[in-house]
């Protein structure tokens, strides 16, 4: 079977033209909040699948589930020779890592003109926060607590990567992350179920719009399934020897939130769960996935996870391995070239089941149905590369990352107003390793992020003052190193300025994957610089950029302004010196706690009560001998250029039926001098239950615009979902008793009132 390899290049380039002439709110989903549509109707997909499996041997169905890695990124071309000739003989369905349009056209073109049965291949890449415009990183974002802005970051994100051939991206990471030490923290939402849930099913909306089978929409891939954010000692790739209850509690949520929100891929995670490899877990992927969640989807396994069930200790060989995942439910082998390569004797001689082969294949096939590839195999890359360039870095994009990392950032201190700076400072010093580190803007899994396009904080610094403000420049110290021969040039620095910005943290590759630290402490001597530097007397302002929380209690006292900017993409710089010089009000949060040091790992504040609560005169309560128990910075915390008052906290009804919808209102004010955003949040706690609860679990949240002075009732609703819990039978009940709603500005702080629920 030859398909129809007519292509509409120049109606499909230009409504994406439209698209990017159009404002930025124009990516926007038209429906946020919609579920998105999945294009055809099942019974047509069905009918055409299984018209085209009936041609398939075995050889070419397993062909279908082979994903070998980056061709045109890290191969020469004898290799990209031999991957055509796989290619020829179906021995792939997708590729990971291999994207641009030409390239992607090519080996499009000779999969459906000169393999046998014409079927197109799926490009899969790490499109994680932005493609070419790099956007924050996603626990930046995450800060925001801005969904639909998530979702118009991975809007853009779909629309440049799919000018560039790509069909399928390896995010949104949903993994809840409670250990800083773990180098992924930065590739997630963070410690919180709530907002990670909200987040995922924003990010996934966004790079798969309303419809799949558009030009400029991707297969959303939720990963990494489950509990990878687990990981014992923060090593990446460890054990998770967590409770069922914390699994369904904490870690299932947000990839239930993904499918919900109709994510077309999920990725099987590297970790075992409680002794089971998940590239073999049958329970989670089979059981819990698609059968009790009823999703029909795509589940790629992660890089070589398949072949590294052998080191797990749990496949004696390739073949076992294989077998394994195919059972459990792991249809695409990423890299491992197991399925290609073992199965087929092992179907042959009957050790698997065709059954299951064939059920993969499905898959596979489905999602390339629904890609609309059947009818345009080329409807992503085949007009020149003119989309490609059109849709790259557009102004547009870069106004949208501007403003997403507005939002991310995080005011963590501000003594004596030191922020924002004044215009008028005749000289400013510019101090630390970050302040022009274009590499930092874009942070780790930067896709084809480039360094000339990221804009620096010092770019930034001199764009926004201008000739009125002269910048003295001085690095100080190195990220990581103990040389402190910089620190005498940054203290004279600071002491001929009007103010001093010091722009300290991590190196980008210090976080994401396989970047676990021991510390969260700045690296190196930085801060020995930062003391140094305010001991200067000078007003000084910290701007850390990093992927993780960090440990800068020291800072605290000293250091008048602390401004958390993550890696804050292409355009952090100007965002910075928007924020910094007061023409944006931070509003951000942090979506994950900062502890004092890194003893207190793990520190999350939706934690239990235990028996013995922490408690100043009570030596046996749960506690440190050295430390206070309380965070640095606890989740939700953020500082505002003005100041917000709580008051009038109501529930509607005191007495509530356990299936029915209670109404929280609360009345916000903006007590201080400025216009600002507040991030309005509301925990609930079930006061008393018949399985222990954590003291509070974040159950709605707000952006909230006002002006000095103003005042706003902002309401939210709790249904069955905010209220319920798993008893001991693992049943999702509402408990009588009492609950209380805390409503304020973070997770420590604000109003608080009771209602009860009773028996119907
Ligand atoms: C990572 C995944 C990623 C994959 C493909 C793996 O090492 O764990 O998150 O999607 O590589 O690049």
């Amino acid at each position: 079977m030859k398909l129809n390899t007519q292509t509409r290049p120049c109606s499909v380039l230009a409504g994406l033209l439209a698209v990017a002439l159009a404002s930025p709110a124009a990516w926007a989903d038209p429906q946020r909040g919609a579920a998105p549509a999945v294009s055809g109707d099942r019974a047509a997909e069905r009918a055409f699948v299984d018209a085209l499996m009936a041609k398939m041997t075995l050889d070419e169905k397993l062909g279908q589930l082979n994903q070998p890695p980056g061709v045109g990124n890290n191969t020469g071309p004898e290799a990209m020779a031999g991957s055509e000739d796989q290619i020829r003989k179906g021995q792939i369905g997708s590729y990971l890592g291999t994207q641009g349009a030409e390239l992607t056209c090519r080996l499009q073109r000779i999969a459906v003109e000169e393999s046998r049965l014409g079927i197109p291949l799926l490009f899969a890449y790490d499109v994680i926060h932005g493609h070419r415009t790099i956007f924050p990183v996603p626990l930046g974002e995450a800060a925001s607590f801005d969904p639909a802005e998530v979702q118009n970051a991975a809007r853009v994100a779909a629309v440049e990567a799919t000018a560039h051939g790509i069909h399928w991206t390896y995010a949104p990471m949903v993994d809840i992350a409670r250990d800083p030490r773990w180098g992924r923290v930065v590739e997630g939402a963070g410690e919180d179920t709530y907002l990670g849930s909200v987040l995922a099913a924003a990010r996934v909306r966004g790079f798969q719009g309303t419809d799949l089978a558009a030009p400029d929409t991707l297969l959303a891939t939720a990963k990494h399934f489950v509990a990878y954010g687990a990981a014992e000692g923060g090593r990446d790739y460890d054990v998770a020897d967590i409770s069922e209850r914390t699994l369904h509690e904490v870690y299932l949520p947000p990839f239930k939130a993904a499918v919900d929100a109709g994510a077309q891929s999920v990725m099987a995670s590297f970790n075992e769960v409680a002794g089971v490899p998940m590239h073999a877990h049958q329970p989670l992927i089979e059981g819990v996935l698609r059968q009790a969640w009823g999703w029909d989807g795509l589940l790629v396994s992660d890089y070589t996870g398949v072949m590294e069930l052998m080191p797990h200790g749990v496949a004696a060989d390739r073949e076992e391995a294989g077998r394994l995942g195919l059972r459990a439910g792991v249809d695409v082998d990423m890299v491992s070239t197991i399925y290609l390569k073992d199965l087929p004797a092992a179907v042959r001689a009957g050790r698997v089941p065709m059954a299951q082969v064939d059920a993969s294949v499905r898959r596979v096939l489905n999602a390339k149905h629904r890609l609309g590839l059947f009818d345009d195999p080329y409807r992503y890359c085949t007009d020149d590369g003119a989309r490609e360039r059109a849709l790259t870095l557009t102004p547009a994009h870069r106004q949208a990352a501007r403003t997403m990392a507005q939002k991310s950032l995080v005011l963590l201190e501000n003594n004596n107003d030191t922020l924002p700076l004044s215009r008028s400072l005749r000289t400013l010093a510019v101090i630390g390793p970050l302040a022009d580190h274009p590499r930092a803007m874009l942070g780790n899994w930067a896709a084809i992020g480039r360094e000339e396009d990221a804009v620096t904080p010092l770019a930034g610094l001199k764009a926004a003052l201008g000739d009125g403000t002269r910048l003295i420049v001085a690095k100080g110290a190195d990220i990581d190193s103990q040389d402190t021969s910089g620190f005498d040039a940054a203290v004279r620095a600071a002491k001929q300025a009007d103010a001093v910005v010091m722009f300290l943290g991590e190196h980008p590759d210090m976080s994401a994957e396989a970047n676990n630290r021991t510390t969260l402490d700045l690296p190196g001597v930085q801060e020995r610089l930062a003391l140094a530097v305010a001991a200067t007397g000078k007003p000084v302002v910290a701007v850390l950029l990093n992927g993780r929380p960090l440990s800068i209690g020291a800072l605290q006292g000293k250091v008048p302004a602390i401004l958390e900017a993550w890696f804050p993409g292409v355009e952090g710089g100007h965002a910075i010196a928007d924020v910094l010089l007061g023409d944006v009000n931070p509003s951000g949060k942090l979506p994950v706690t900062f502890p004092r040091n890194v003893g207190q790992v793990p520190i999350y504040y939706a934690h239990k009560n235990t028996g013995r609560p922490p408690r100043e005169q009570e030596k046996y309560s749960s506690k440190y001998l050295d430390v206070h128990w309380t965070p640095q910075y606890p989740f939700g915390h953020g500082l505002s250029y003005t100041t917000f008052g709580y008051g009038d906290l109501s529930v509607k009804q005191p007495r509530l039926r356990a299936d029915g919808q209670q109404e929280v209102a609360v009345r916000v004010t903006n007590t201080g001098p400025r216009a600002g955003v507040e991030v309005v949040q509301l925990y609930v706690r079930d006061d008393v239950a018949s399985v222990t609860r954590p003291v509070k679990q974040l159950r709605g949240f707000q952006r909230v615009a006002l002006e000095p002075g103003e005042s706003r009732t902002v309401t939210f609703t709790l249904g069955f979902d905010d209220l319920a819990m798993y008893d001991a039978a693992m049943q999702r009940v509402v408990e009588p008793g009492t609950f209380t709603v805390f409503v304020g500005g973070s997770s420590a702080d604000g109003v608080q009132a009771q209602f009860e629920v009773v028996r119907q």
